[in-house]
């Protein structure tokens, strides 16, 4: 169980590996996550699953490296196993025919993006999805995305690939021509969800967000996941990960998710010490 039996690098500092997780794989829906310990020691991260394979007993996780967990995934190879994975956990995916569903994914995003795009194609709407990242390099998925989308535009902010600007100007753009626009589906950074919710209300399109918050039970007990929506107090973990973005708090969810950085960074910084520590390529070179 929770073997790695496939694995790969896909962008600089971001990973893909496949899992045996028969259990998972048979539940799982659209937009729900896991929460994995890599060793007995370790941390429990949550992290959204890009994609299943209930015939094999596998999902598929593409992760980011950001603190001690991801880059302890990182070291991780085949045939190696994960301590633990509980899940699936949170809110599927609200899937039905909407008519036209844009989905903007910035960066690692378009990994939850994309069984959501698979779901939305699946039940009868028309996709357009725009899909973008800083740099060409840092951009995931995009030939997964192009199947199971009717439409994709592919942005980056420094014009190496496909649309120089962000994914809010491309999708302003669709706005601009006319495109009836029945639901947006949107997740990536804070900020990135912030401004495409700022395009959309503007246009007055109802828009769905994923939401990151810190989670350490994901079952509704601890309570690490608070965000506020509508002025209400949610669990991200068990209300979510998706809501309302026109409805969401974002200062707050800011300033929560940097609650922890300090102690994050002394963790990172011991770890950089350790054996698998070692192993890894951090930005700026060695510790
Ligand atoms: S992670 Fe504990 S209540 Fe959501």
């Amino acid at each position: 169980m929770f073997e790695i039996v496939e694995k790969e690098r896909i962008a600089p500092g971001v990973n893909r590996a496949v899992i045996n997780a028969p259990a998972i794989a048979r539940a799982h829906k659209p937009g729900q996550f896991i929460i994995l310990r890599t060793h007995e020691n370790g941390e429990r991260i949550p992290l959204t699953v890009a994609d299943k394979d209930a015939e094999k007993g596998t999902i598929t996780l593409i992760w980011q490296e950001v603190g001690v967990t991801t880059y302890y995934m990182s070291t991780m190879n085949v045939g190696e196993r994960l301590q633990d994975l509980c899940g699936p956990l949170g809110t599927p995916t609200h899937i039905e025919k909407f008519g036209t569903v844009v989905g903007v994914g910035g960066g690692i995003g378009v990994a939850p993006l994309y069984p959501i795009t698979k779901g939305m194609r699946e039940a009868g709407n028309h996709v357009i999805s725009i899909v973008g990242a800083r740099t060409e390099g840092l951009l995931i998925l995009t030939e997964e995305m192009r199947k199971v989308s009717d439409e994709i535009l592919i942005s980056t902010d420094d014009g190496s690939f496909g649309i120089h600007g962000f994914v809010t100007q491309v999708l302003q753009g669709l706005i601009d021509k006319g495109t009836k626009i029945d639901l947006c589906v949107a997740i990536g950074p804070v900020p990135m969800m912030r401004a495409v919710v700022n395009v959309t209300r503007a246009a007055n399109i109802p828009t769905v967000v994923s939401l990151n918050p810190i989670m350490v039970d994901g079952t509704g007990m601890c309570g690490a996941c608070r965000v506020e929506v509508g002025g209400k107090t949610k669990f991200g973990c068990v209300d979510g990960p998706e809501f309302d973005g026109l409805q969401v708090d974002f200062d707050l969810l800011t300033k929560r998710l940097a609650m922890y950085k300090g102690p994050e960074l002394i963790a990172l910084n011991k770890f950089r010490e350790s054996e698998r520590g070692c192993q890894c390529k951090f930005p700026g070179g060695a510790a």
